[in-house]
This record gives structure tokens, C-alpha cells and sequence, in this order.
């Protein structure tokens, strides 16, 4: 998704625009620039290739300037062309980078164009431009906030004026934008990560906050326009960090962290309370009797894969969501509910409203599970527990999945508990299995040599089907998803018992079907499903758990896993999945810690 880096240096800002955009990088893009003031004029080059060309444009233009604002692209208006990649200029006196959408920019243009402006690109952006420019007077803070009050969606800006050389604006109103201070400038961006080279002290902006960075000095206004004092935090180095190391893809790299991360999320846990942020009092949850979880895409997976924790641990309703289909429906109060959000980044735009959506209906205990303690569902929910996955930067998601899914189970005992479902006792032995996790984990990461030997089978397919069944059937889904994102292989996840109401049509020795089979109570009634595969000609590949008791066979072709984990064995299944996904992208060479199309963190809707 688009990504702003901007600011007013002591020195030459370009060095610093360009590594914080290559640290945008992994949130996705198909264009990219960078404008600077240089001897009283607005100079910029943009470049529908790479961050790294546009560093070897910028040097060929020898652009060279204390202020500037610095973009990746991420089209929503407008094909991927020159002229639609920020920023976008207004005559040659007003720049602009924006990520968001403005819903009414059409009646915008209309105006415009009756007073003149003419339009260069298909962009949404172009009207925050030409605004802008109309409410000129010389101060570029007060046209700014005359112009936003205009806006009606969704941005986070950055601008600058030719006319005001050390000068630049930020406003946002519905995604993200932070304030980075370092000793050589003031910087804006989408997030602190872009900003790690160069700033040590961070604020994040409110909704409908601007911020005048007017040389070193730095003056945040609130919507009403009265001067506010925001947080200040400081830059925390994540031990799990963005190096690529030894390996090949961050993807790669991020599936092999996994027995970490998920043994540093389980030791930020104190007295089995999960709930870090404003600690909910003793019993606070008890009265819990409904759960509504929201999230999008792999979050939504851990989400619908929790529903079964929930139920059986908690002995609440549980029911999983997708925001963007969610925030739309009549909400039907279900009375003592909680809500979740769960999101890695915890800026999706579709979970963020979802979940304000649903405060909105009077839902008030709130708990965000997000992988960025400072974003803006943490901010948003009563209680968060923050991930503590460290940085994911391949677009496909793996260790954040893991980390969402070790929060979701300890939520579903911390409630469990809490309504005297699961006693002092089981929760020991839950805790056992949850610390067994991190070794478990390098378990199935040691079959990685036979999963590629699957992967060398399958790379050259162009469909797949997954099956699962229980909580392994969200797994299924998410096992599609890894393999349709990163390899472009056409891939559906379905319950292996809905097989025969549909799917079982589409089975040929030319259609690989993926089982996740663990050795749970539904084992049998999957061992039927598979054998209506078998009985069709179709080709079986099974992740079996070790004591299954399943075999390689004439179109059967199996992996043992450790054996049956328990409840969490969807954890331990999952990262197998990750590693064929992975491994079939890798025969295929495609993009795979950028995949065509997709962005790292959507916070457009
Ligand atoms: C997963 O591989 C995806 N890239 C995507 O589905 C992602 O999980 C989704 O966009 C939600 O993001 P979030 O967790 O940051 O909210």
C-alpha cells in the first residue's frame, strides 16, 4: 500500500527519502518518487521501476535539497503510469504524496476544472494538489487545513511549497502517519520502520491531526485546530529484525523465525493475563458469553481457526468475521460480548472500521491482537495484546499468523479461566503445550527437504485444493491462500466434507489435493474423504501427524509430522504449508516477498 517519507534535513534529505522508501518497500508498490526544493524550485523524478532506479534517477537529476516528500504508489486511481506516480505537483508550486482515498474526488475535479485547474493524472491525489494551490496565501499550513476540510475518505499527507522552502505539512485522517525526530531533521512517514535510519523519537498523528514541520521546529494541531501535545516513544530495535541475513526471501527467513517469535510472544505473558495494555480487573471477562472476532485475510484465518478454541475452552459463542463484510451488516448485539480485532499491522483499514464500527453499536470491551504495539487498533481498543512476531516484511504473512494464533488460544484460556471453564490445573497443562511450541515448530521446520521435494511435483500445476477439517480447516484455507499469493497458483481451501457437495467435481490426477491431517477426533471421517479422492484418480498430498497411522501409497504421497499436538496442532501444520507455498514460488520465480498486486498493509479500503 502507498507509503509517504518526507521531511526538512540539516542535509541533503535525499539519502534519507530513498532508505526510508526501500523500508516502505515490503508494503507493496507499482511506482515510485521523490520531489525536493532545490534553488527555489520544486525538482522531482518518478520511475515505474524499483526504489532502486529511482535512487540512480535522483542522482542522474542531481537532486539535492533540504526539503522533501518521497512516495511509493500503490494504484487505486489511475493505472500504474509516470504521470499518476506522486508526488503530484501543482503547477510547480505545491507537492503532495498521499496514501488513502478521497471518496469525493470527483466533485472536486468538476470544480476545479471550472476554475481552471487542469488535470495531469487519474488520481485522486491531484485534487489535494490543485486544493491546496487554491487556498495559497502565503501560509502553507492554513491552505493545507482549508483544503483537508474538503476531503471527504480516507488520506495521510505530506506537502510542501516552493515558496516556503524549509516547510513541510502532514495531516491524516484515517491512515497512518508518524513524526520522526532525529538529529539531522524532522521527518513524516507511514511508519516508524521508514524512519529507523534516521530518527531515534516518534509521535504518531491522531485522526484529523496536522503537523507543521517548519525547519527543526515541529507544531501539531488537532482537528479544531488547537495546538496538542502528542506522546512522544522512542525507536525500539527489534531483535527480529528486517536484515535479510543468510537468506534467499524475507518470507523464507520469517517461516524460520517462527520458533521465536512465538517463544517471545509466550514470555511476555505474566500470570496467564494476556491483556497487557489497562489490565482488565480480576474477573472482568467472566461475564463473557459472546465473542466477535474481525480481521482480514490471514488474520482472519487465526480468527475462524480460534473460534474452536473459544468454544471449547471458553464455552463461548464464537464467531469470526471478515471485517470488510462485516462493517457493512446490521450489527445484531449479542449482549456480554467482546470484540477482537486481529491484525498484524493493526492499520487495515477494513478491521480498524469494523472495529469502530462495532463500538459504535455500543460494543465497548474491545481487544486489538496486533503485531505493532503503536498502531492504530491498539489505540483504538480497551485492551491489547501485542505480537511479538518483530518486524514481517514479506507481503505473505507466516510468523504474524503463528503469533496471532498462540494469542488467540491464551485469550480463549485467560476466558476460559475467567468463567471457571478451565481449572488452575488445565491451565498448567495448556501453558506445558504452548512451551513445547517453539521446539515443535523447528520440528516441522526440519522436513523442509521433503516439502521441496513436493514442491519440485506440484510448481508446474495451475490448481490446487486444500482440505482440512475443524480447526484445521481454517489451516486449508490459509495453506491456499500462501500458495495463491506468492506462486499465482489458483488455490481453494475447503472443509473435506464438503467435498462431495461440490468440489469433488473438479478432482482429476491433474488437480494435487493437500490434506492437513492431524490425529484428532475427525481423523476417520477424514480418512473417508480422502479415500474419495483416491477413488476419483485424484492425487493425495497428506501432512500426517506422526501417529495417524496414514501411508505413502500408490497416489498418496505423505509427510509425517510430529505427532498429534493437541489443540494447537493447526500451528505446527500450518508452517508446512508455508514452506510448500513458499518453495513452489521459488520454482516458479516469481516476486515472492513483493507478490504482483498485493500490499503488505491495505490501509485503503
Ligand atoms: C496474508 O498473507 C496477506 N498478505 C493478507 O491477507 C493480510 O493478512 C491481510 O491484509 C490483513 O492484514 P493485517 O493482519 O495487517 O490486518
Amino acid at each position: 500500500m502507498c507509503g509517504i517519507v518526507a521531511g526538512v534535513s540539516r542535509r541533503n534529505i535525499i539519502p534519507s527519502l530513498l532508505e526510508g522508501l526501500k523500508r516502505l518497500e515490503y508494503r507493496g508498490y507499482d511506482s515510485c518518487g521523490v520531489a525536493v526544493l532545490q534553488r527555489g524550485e520544486a525538482r522531482r523524478v518518478r520511475t515505474l521501476s524499483r526504489v532502486c532506479a529511482l535512487e540512480a534517477d535522483a542522482r542522474a537529476a542531481e537532486l539535492d535539497g533540504l526539503t522533501g516528500v518521497a512516495h511509493t504508489r500503490w494504484a487505486t486511481h489511475g493505472m500504474p503510469v509516470i504521470d499518476n506516480a506522486h508526488p503530484i505537483f501543482s503547477g510547480e508550486q505545491i507537492a503532495v504524496v498521499h496514501n488513502g482515498i478521497i471518496e469525493n474526488h470527483e466533485a472536486l475535479r468538476q470544480s476545479l476544472t471550472e476554475k481552471g485547474y487542469e488535470f495531469n493524472s487519474q488520481t485522486d491525489t491531484e485534487v489535494i494538489a490543485h486544493l491546496v494551490h487554491e487556498h495559497y496565501c502565503g501560509d502553507i499550513l492554513a491552505a493545507v487545513r482549508n483544503a483537508t476540510r474538503l476531503l471527504q475518505g480516507a488520506y495521510a499527507i505530506a506537502v510542501m511549497c516552493r515558496d516556503e522552502p524549509n516547510r513541510v505539512i502532514g495531516a491524516r485522517q484515517g491512515s497512518p502517519l508518524v513524526v520522526g525526530i532525529g538529529k539531522d531533521g524532522v521527518f513524516l512517514a507511514s511508519d516508524t520502520f521508514a524512519l529507523a535510519g534516521c530518527a531515534s523519537r516518534f509521535i504518531y498523528l491522531e485522526e484529523g491531526d496536522l503537523v507543521d514541520i517548519n525547519g527543526l521546529d515541529v507544531q501539531i494541531c488537532d482537528a479544531q485546530g488547537q495546538a496538542v501535545a502528542r506522546r512522544e516513544i522512542a525507536f525500539v530495535q527489534h531483535a527480529l529484525g528486517t536484515e535479510l541475513g543468510a537468506y534467499r526471501h524475507f518470507m523464507q527467513k520469517e517461516i524460520f523465525e517462527q520458533p521465536v517469535a512465538v517463544a517471545r510472544t509466550l514470555a511476555t505473558i505474566v500470570d496467564l493475563d494476556p491483556l497487557q495494555v489497562g489490565m482488565p480487573r480480576e474477573g472482568e471477562l467472566a461475564d463473557v458469553s459472546n465473542l466477535l472476532m474481525l480481521g482480514c485475510g490471514t488474520s482472519y484465518y487465526a480468527a475462524l481457526t480460534a473460534c474452536g478454541w473459544f468454544e471449547r475452552f471458553a464455552n463461548v459463542a464464537a464467531r469470526a468475521e471478515i471485517s470488510s463484510e462485516y462493517r457493512y451488516r446490521e450489527h445484531v448485539s449479542q449482549g456480554n460480548t467482546l470484540v477482537v480485532a486481529v491484525s498484524q499491522s493493526g492499520e487495515t483499514a477494513d478491521t480498524l472500521a469494523a472495529l469502530r464500527y462495532a463500538q459504535s453499536m455500543g460494543e465497548e470491551r474491545t481487544v486489538a491482537i496486533c503485531n505493532v504495539a503503536a498502531s492504530a487498533m491498539v489505540r483504538q481498543s480497551r485492551w491489547a495484546f501485542i505480537t511479538e512476531a518483530g518486524a514481517e516484511v514479506g507481503v505473505a504473512s507466516t510468523k504474524a499468523f503463528t503469533t496471532q494464533l498462540v494469542a488467540l488460544f491464551l485469550l480463549a484460556i485467560v476466558i476460559g479461566r475467567q468463567r471457571g471453564r478451565v481449572s488452575q490445573s488445565e491451565a498448567v497443562v495448556y501453558m506445558r503445550q504452548l512451551a513445547a511450541l517453539p521446539d515443535a515448530l523447528r520440528n516441522v521446520l526440519a522436513r523442509e527437504p521433503e516439502i521441496m521435494a513436493w514442491a519440485e511435483e506440484l510448481y508446474q500445476k495451475e490448481h490446487a485444493l486444500f482440505l482440512g477439517r475443524g480447526t484445521h480447516y481454517p489451516i486449508a484455507l490459509e495453506g491456499a491462500l500462501k500458495l495463491k499469493e506468492i506462486s499465482y497458483i489458483h488455490a481453494e481451501g475447503y472443509p473435506a466434507g464438503e467435498l462431495k457437495h461440490g468440489p469433488l467435481a473438479l478432482v482429476t490426477d491433474a488437480m494435487p489435493v493437500i490434506v492437513t491431517a492431524p490425529n484428532d477426533v475427525l481423523l476417520h471421517k477424514l480418512k473417508s474423504n480422502m479415500e474419495e479422492v483416491r477413488a476419483r484418480g485424484g492425487r493425495l498430498f497428506v501432512l500426517a501427524d506422526s501417529d495417524t497411522g496414514l501411508k505413502s501409497g500408490p497416489g498418496v504421497r505423505l509427510i509425517r509430522l510430529p505427532a498429534w499436538f493437541g489443540p494447537l496442532s493447526p500451528v505446527l501444520h500450518v508452517v508446512a504449508l508455508q514452506l510448500l507455498a513458499y518453495h513452489v514460488a521459488c520454482l516458479r520465480g516469481t516476486d515472492i516477498d513483493k507478490p504482483r498486486n498485493l500490499a503488505k498493509s491495505v490501509t485503503v479500503e
